[in-house]
């Protein structure tokens, strides 16, 4: 869809200014990392040679990606964040702890998400994304059927989604999209699936300001095939 057609689901894209540290490794590091602006966005040529491709939408401060990325050094790590200081904290950590398999997009998920091929990931992350918690702005919100079914294009069979909100009207609205989006299967069969952070969860500072109206919920979804074939079984 054309940018000016769509709904803005995030807010400022910059707070203060960054520091001489920070500016040098947009400005140094950023352009050697960058995920293009233009153009086809393959995981596997961008980030080659690893088992697993993985994209995380709205990273924030970039805790979560960066601290996946140190734990599996197996992977590929594709984030995307508009919000500059975020991109400049998570580049800090990046070149901190001499990451590799990290790539980075200033701006806008979905404009990555649409020059993606099929079936290129093992994972995606959206981790408590900007709420819009009043209904009239519910349109604002990332999960839509619209990204929903890109979820499904872009992952493969057996591939998997998450999803955390500590936002009750978020929570609501995203399970009733992705629970009705064919291709998608909820693996939670009891209350606790969701209640707990999964084992593999790492909290960022963001979660832990409790800014929302619920204790926060993680929905764990499985790409699988519609036909009901044995693929992502
Ligand atoms: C509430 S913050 C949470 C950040 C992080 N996921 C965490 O859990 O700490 C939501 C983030 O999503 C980003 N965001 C919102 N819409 C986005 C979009 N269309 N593409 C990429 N990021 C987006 C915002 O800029 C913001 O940094």
């Amino acid at each position: 869809m054309p940018e000016d057609k769509r709904l803005r689901t995030f807010g400022r894209t910059k707070s203060r200014t960054l520091s001489d540290r920070q500016q040098g490794l947009v400005d140094d590091l950023l352009p050697q990392i960058a995920i293009p602006a233009a153009g086809p966005v393959e995981p596997a040529k961008l980030i080659p040679g690893k088992s697993a491709h993985v994209l995380e939408i709205g990273f924030g401060g970039g805790e979560h990606l960066t601290g996946q990325a140190a734990r599996h050094a197996d992977a590929g790590y594709l984030g995307v964040e508009p919000f500059i200081n975020g991109v400049a904290k998570a580049l800090t950590q990046i070149d901190a702890a001499g990451l590799d398999n990290v790539r980075l997009y200033e701006g806008d998920a979905r404009d990555v998400m649409e020059r993606m091929p099929d079936q290129c990931l093992d994972r995606i992350y959206l981790l408590f994304p900007d709420p819009w918690p009043k209904a009239r702005h519910a349109k604002r919100r990332f999960v839509q059927d619209e990204t929903a079914a890109e979820f499904v294009r872009l992952l493969k069979p057996g591939g998997s989604l998450r999803v955390a909100t500590d936002v009750k009207a978020y929570a609501n609205h995203a399970l009733s999209i992705l629970r009705r989006t064919s291709g998608l299967e909820w693996q939670a069969t009891q209350a606790s699936d969701w209640r707990h952070p999964p084992q593999d969860h790492l909290t960022t500072r963001y979660e832990t300001k409790n800014l929302g109206d619920c204790a926060p919920v993680f929905f764990d979804f499985l790409r699988v095939c519609p036909c009901s074939c044995a693929l992502g079984a």
